[in-house]
């Protein structure tokens, strides 16, 4: 896997970000195992807890382009961070139910740094079942 060519997929993606309130662009990618990308980037609405993540942008467009956890290789988030960015606990939770846990997650910021981690690292013990509700 190609871990500088996904982090510039996800930076095409963050320049499509709508950021008109907190001016924080965000881009993802999701590089799938018949060679393609998924890019995502934050949306927001003047109605604020309606902004919606560049991760989730780019996983709900994977699920609705008809592809499942079985068929990605890798994915990444970047800002303009002066660490790797990290994605918020929602984005964790959604990436716990749509990815596999031993997914490779590639953090990164616009100097081009990156860090490896995984799904189950970035949310470990996560909430998985309801089998037992009434
Ligand atoms: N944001 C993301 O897109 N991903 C994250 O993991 C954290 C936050 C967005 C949401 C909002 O549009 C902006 O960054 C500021 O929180």
């Amino acid at each position: 896997m190609d871990e500088k060519k996904l982090l510039e997929e996800a930076i095409l993606g963050r320049e499509q970000a709508y950021t008109p309130y907190s001016k924080f662009k965000v881009g993802a990618a999701i590089l799938l195992k018949n060679g393609a990308y998924i890019r995502g980037c934050n949306v927001e609405n003047v109605s604020y807890g309606l902004c919606n993540c560049a991760e989730r942008t780019a996983l709900f467009k994977m699920i609705s382009e008809g592809y499942k956890k079985e068929d990605v290789l890798a994915m990444a988030v970047v800002a303009d961070t002066t660490l790797p960015c990290s994605p918020c606990g929602a984005c964790r939770q959604v990436m716990a139910e749509l990815l596999d846990k031993k997914t490779p997650i590639l953090l990164g910021n616009m100097a081009r740094e990156y860090k490896m981690t995984t799904v189950e690292e970035l949310l470990p013990y996560s909430f998985e079942e309801i089998e037992n509700a009434d």
